[in-house]
Formats: C-alpha cells, sequence, structure tokens
C-alpha cells in the first residue's frame, strides 16, 4: 500500500448505531494512516457501541455527538464541521438513520450536518451496516434507492457472516475496503462508461501434470493498470495468469493459465471494449507435446538416465490478433526487455500494428513495486518517471483517457 493517498483531503466520519462501529476505529486508523484530516461525529445510539474517547485518541481530534455542543464560538458545529470537508462518510449508516436521511430530517448533529452540506462540493457516501433481513426489506432498499437518486454514494454493503448469527447481504464493508473506495471515489473519473480489457501476470506452460515453463512476471503492474482503470470509472475485466494477487475492488476477474487459455477468454470479448490494454508476459512458446504422466529421471528400460528434450512451438500472439480484428479497441502493448528498450518498442509497435508501446525493463520491474515507464508512439517516445505501480498506473490510464478521448488511434 503506497502511503498518503488521502494526503490533505479532510473527512467527516459520522458513526450511527450498530455493533459495526467496533470496525470503525480501525477505520480511522486507516483514513489517518493515508494522510486524512478526520472529524468524528457520533450519534447516541453510536456511542453505545464505541465511546468518544477511542475515536478521539485515533483521529487526534476532540469527537462531536451533539447538536447543542456549545464549543465552537459561534454555537454552529452542525455548520462549522463540513464547510472545509471533502466528504461526509456514514460509516456505520444504520437502516434508520438512512431512512432519516432520505426525509431530510435533521434531530441531531449527524443528520444535521448531512443536511446542512454544501451539497455541490461536499460528498456524502454512505456504508450501510445491518442484518440481512433489515436491509432486503421494500422499506430498506426504497430507501437507498432514493438516498441514490439525491447524489449519495453507497458502498457496499458487504456479503457474509453477521453478528446476529445469520448469513446474507448487509454487512458494512471492511475498513481496507472503505478506505480503497474512498480513495477511489477522488480520483479523476476520465474512463467513465468505457469498458477496459486488460490481460495480467504470466502464463504457465505445461510439460506434464506437474512441471511447466513460466517466467517471474508478478502481475502487479496489471493488477494496477485494472485498479487504476476501475478507479476512472471504468468496467474492467482483468484476465489473470497464475499469481496470487487479490483482486481490485470492480473488477471482473478471469483467471486462466496457459497463453492459450488466455487467448481464448480474451479473443471472443476484445471487440466489446473500448480499450485493451496487454501487460501479460504471455511465454512465446510452450513444449509441443504435453506429457500425459509425470515424466520420470529413469528411462523405460531401466538402462540409464535420461534427459529429456522438447520440441517447442509457437503460442498465438494476443495483442496481434486482437489488433487485426476489424471493430478493435484502442490497443495499449507492453515491452519488457534487458536492453535497447527504444529499438524495441518501436519494432512492436510496428510488428503488432498498435498505437501505443509501453516498455520497462524487464529486470527492474518483474516483481518489484516500482518502475520507470516510456510510452512510445509513432510519433516519438516520453518517459514516465520512477514511481510506484499504481501512480504509474494511474498516469497511464489518464493518458490512454485523454488518447480515446482524441480519437488518437
Ligand atoms: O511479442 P512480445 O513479447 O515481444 O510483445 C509483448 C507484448 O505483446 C505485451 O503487451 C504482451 O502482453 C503481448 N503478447 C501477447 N501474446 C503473446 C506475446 C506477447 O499478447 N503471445
Amino acid at each position: 500500500m503506497i502511503k498518503g493517498q488521502l494526503e490533505g483531503r479532510r473527512i467527516v466520519l459520522g458513526l450511527s448505531g450498530g455493533i459495526a462501529c467496533y470496525k470503525a476505529a480501525e477505520l480511522v486508523r486507516a483514513l489517518v494512516k493515508e494522510g486524512a484530516a478526520v472529524q468524528v461525529v457520533m450519534t447516541e445510539a453510536a456511542q453505545h457501541f464505541i465511546t468518544p474517547v477511542t475515536l478521539q485518541a485515533l483521529s487526534n481530534r476532540e469527537v462531536y455527538a451533539s447538536q447543542w455542543d456549545a464549543r465552537a464560538p459561534n454555537n454552529m458545529a452542525h455548520i462549522n464541521l463540513t464547510r472545509e470537508a471533502d466528504a461526509v462518510l456514514v460509516a456505520p449508516a444504520s437502516a434508520d438513520f438512512v431512512a432519516k436521511l432520505l426525509h431530510g430530517r435533521a434531530d441531531d448533529l449527524l443528520s444535521l450536518l448531512c443536511l446542512a452540506r454544501p451539497i455541490e462540493r461536499c460528498a456524502l457516501l454512505v456504508a450501510p451496516a445491518m442484518n440481512r433481513e433489515m436491509w432486503a426489506h421494500p422499506a430498506t432498499q426504497r430507501n437507498f434507492a432514493q438516498l441514490r437518486a439525491d447524489g449519495a454514494v453507497v458502498l457496499g454493503p458487504g456479503c457474509g457472516d453477521q453478528a446476529c448469527g445469520e448469513t446474507g447481504d448487509g454487512r458494512m464493508l471492511e475498513p481496507e475496503e472503505l478506505l480503497d473506495e474512498l480513495i477511489a471515489f477522488f480520483q479523476p473519473k476520465a474512463l467513465l462508461g468505457k469498458r477496459v480489457l486488460i490481460t495480467a501476470g504470466p502464463t504457465f506452460e505445461a510439460i506434464d501434470p506437474v512441471r511447466g515453463i513460466t517466467n517471474l512476471s508478478s502481475g502487479k503492474m496489471g493488477f494496477a493498470i485494472a485498479r487504476a482503470a476501475a478507479e476512472a470509472g471504468a468496467e474492467v475485466t482483468l484476465v489473470a495468469g497464475p499469481v496470487h494477487l487479490p483482486t481490485p475492488r470492480h473488477v471482473t476477474r478471469i483467471d486462466v493459465r496457459s497463453a492459450q487459455q488466455m487467448h481464448d477468454a480474451v479473443l471472443p470479448v476484445a471487440a466489446r471494449h473500448d480499450v485493451f490494454v496487454a501487460t501479460a508476459a504471455v511465454a512465446d512458446w510452450r513444449p509441443a507435446q504435453l506429457a500425459e504422466h509425470k515424466i520420470k529421471k529413469d528411462g523405460p528400460s531401466q538402462s540409464g538416465r535420461l534427459v529429456p528434450s522438447f520440441e517447442l512451438t509457437e503460442n498465438p500472439d494476443i495483442l496481434a490478433a486482437v489488433a487485426r480484428l476489424p471493430e478493435r479497441p484502442y490497443c495499449v502493448g507492453f515491452a519488457a526487455e534487458s536492453r535497447d528498450l527504444l529499438k524495441h518498442a518501436r519494432e512492436k509497435l510496428a510488428r503488432k500494428n498498435v498505437p501505443l508501446i509501453v516498455a520497462n525493463l524487464g529486470p527492474a520491474t518483474f516483481g518489484q513495486d516500482d518502475n520507470t515507464l516510456t510510452l512510445v508512439d509513432a510519433e516519438g517516445h516520453r518517459e514516465l518517471p520512477r514511481a510506484d505501480k499504481l501512480s504509474l498506473a494511474r498516469a497511464l490510464v489518464a493518458e490512454i483517457a485523454a488518447r480515446i478521448a482524441s480519437d488518437k488511434t
């Protein structure tokens, strides 16, 4: 996780009553760690679940709970608290609190400040937390639909075990998930309504049932691009080779193993996308024959040890195949080289017939958390200086968005 992604952001964190209040402590800590200034406001019900003492200590700010709080010289906490805020996040948002919000009722400090916030520049985000029957109830569903229609952003809920012992929809998202949602909320929506298809990671080409040929790609860059594209508002499909990375939020993931499987997952859907980013380090070759059983060290005659030899056959070039489609998406290729970066990138641009190649040094990027990228197109090249992969992914996404907006295909 990169530090300081909420640097300079001012968040009012509102807690209404619910057992998920225990997660709010962790959330405050996560927000503060990312650089946000967090002002906690609690309802009376929330204070039955967690004390202001804990939240004051974690946020390093006095907590507000009453509309009659006279600490502010003008005695108007409900106005003051949102005038400098970038967003109000209500987490947990109880069924009762949301019912109150959507009617514009304002009989406690939190509902009062939600109503009194400057609606154009201080967003309202709500993270529901309630029993599954309460969540599924038509009244609750109606209330949340109306809340969305009024411009609020509803985060979750999650699904799973509930404190009441039941299982289903209604859990508050985990603090880490809420943090990612908030970070994403503040990213520019440069790809809103666009569909983006991404390949990531290595491929694994089987030799026999237990062995295979693969490479050192970690998938981190492709996963970062998937996250950045989703943050930018795109509908993202990520076709991933064998990697152990969590799926970014709101990304549809398809797991594959071999280059052929990756090809078969990508080709039928590629034309339905606006952008295709091929970050996968696809194996160029695979063994021509797959041994049905594990190849043993001893030969069948037991007469001596054999060193097996393999014939290789070429894998399909996924990027080139997508670029050949009549209704092709905007295609972006990657070039991981060990030398002569620009020369190889230019060759790839022509050979694969794509408008943009992102070049990087393979040994310097595989498995690393940061990198340097060089964008190469028909007109020249431009460097994105060394940064963490998520920052580079966001810069690349902004670049792609600008290019498709100007129809530079
Ligand atoms: O062909 P080469 O490996 O030099 O090009 C790398 C670029 O092509 C990357 O974007 C990679 O994802 C893509 N590629 C592919 N299918 C292959 C080989 C490479 O999509 N079989």
